[in-house]
């Protein structure tokens, strides 16, 4: 099943003893770098016979990873978190099913999903780490439990600033995603039709493009006080039939009182003003005119 994701595939197949196992294994992780069978026998007061099932079983669809050393233990695996996010999504009824991937971002997995009234929607999937935790695979093995955890916590957080920063700017008319819900390291969104501005054919008018991008981020800036920090051709959706454009992408977005936000503030535009003149042929020589109207210097 290509396109599908597996932390979502085998919801259907697990209990409520299943995910509380799983749930026991996650928490366990937070202090040691396997959850030790014993512990996890001890705390769900499952008979031991059951939990043994239960883990052959969520190791069988590799939801967890078997290890054995001074004691027997269980590390989880991307799928496993997957899992377990989806199954709070689902329980908080705002994602009802998965279905095929979007795309893979940079540092994301988007897929489309339906949510409880059945519209379609979309949930991205944070990966932040996943570059590094490549790297780190080939090294040490011992070291992937442990890993793994930083993984799920970084990209926890990163999903949680997004999440925090859609819900600030939910229903202010912005063009901006409008959020539905999160857990762990999951946001869910709806639909943005378009295409990357990267990917954009035609503007049809490109200036109307560009100002909603300055009167955005001056908005961000004076009314939330913060800056995006990746606002880039690949972070803005732009949508040929109503012309729509829509900012995206989050999760990196810093307070105005950052030390480096104006920094942040500055390279977003030279950037952005460079590519839009190169591209769209509408150009400014006069970036910090553009920066000081952002920020409303006198
Ligand atoms: N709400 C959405 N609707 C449609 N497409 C989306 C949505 N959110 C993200 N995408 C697509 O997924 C890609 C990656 O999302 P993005 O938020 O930029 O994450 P990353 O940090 O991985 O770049 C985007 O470039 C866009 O094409
Ligand atoms: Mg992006």
């Amino acid at each position: 099943m290509a396109g599908t994701l597996r932390g979502a595939r085998v919801l259907k197949d697990l209990s409520n003893m299943d995910f509380r196992v799983l749930n026991m294994i996650e928490t366990l992780l937070r202090k040691g770098e396997y959850a030790p069978v014993d512990k996890i026998v001890t705390y769900s007061k499952y008979r031991d016979k059951d939990v043994d099932l239960i883990l052959s079983k969520l190791n069988k669809l590799k939801l967890i990873r078997r290890w054995s050393g001074g004691f027997i233990g269980y590390s989880l695996s991307i799928a496993g978190f997957d899992a377990l996010a989806l199954n709070t999504l689902y329980n908080k009824k705002i994602v009802y099913g998965v279905g095929n991937s979007r795309g893979v971002g940079k540092e994301s997995d988007i897929y489309h999903a339906i949510d409880f009234e059945n519209n379609e929607i979309i949930i991205k999937i944070n990966r932040t780490g996943r570059a590094s935790f490549k790297q780190i695979k080939r090294k040490r093995d011992f070291l992937k439990g442990r890993f793994h955890y930083s993984i799920f916590s970084t990209s926890t957080i990163s999903a949680k600033r997004e999440f925090e920063i859609l819900t600030k700017l939910k229903d202010q008319n912005l063009p901006v995603p409008d959020i539905k819900g999160y857990n762990r390291h999951i946001i869910a969104m709806n639909v943005v039709e378009g295409v990357e501005l990267i990917n954009a054919r035609e503007l049809r008018k490109p200036i109307k493009v560009l100002e909603t991008v300055i009167e955005f981020a001056k908005t961000l800036y004076q009314k939330y006080g913060l800056v995006h920090a990746d606002l880039t051709e690949y972070n803005i959706l732009y949508d040929e039939r109503t012309e729509q454009v829509t900012v995206i992408d989050f999760p990196q977005a810093v307070d105005i009182d950052h030390p480096d936000a104006e920094v942040f503030l500055r390279r977003d535009f030279i950037h952005f003003l460079d590519y839009f003149g190169k591209k769209w042929g509408v150009s400014t020589d006069d970036h910090e005119t553009v920066i000081e109207y952002i920020i409303g210097k006198k």
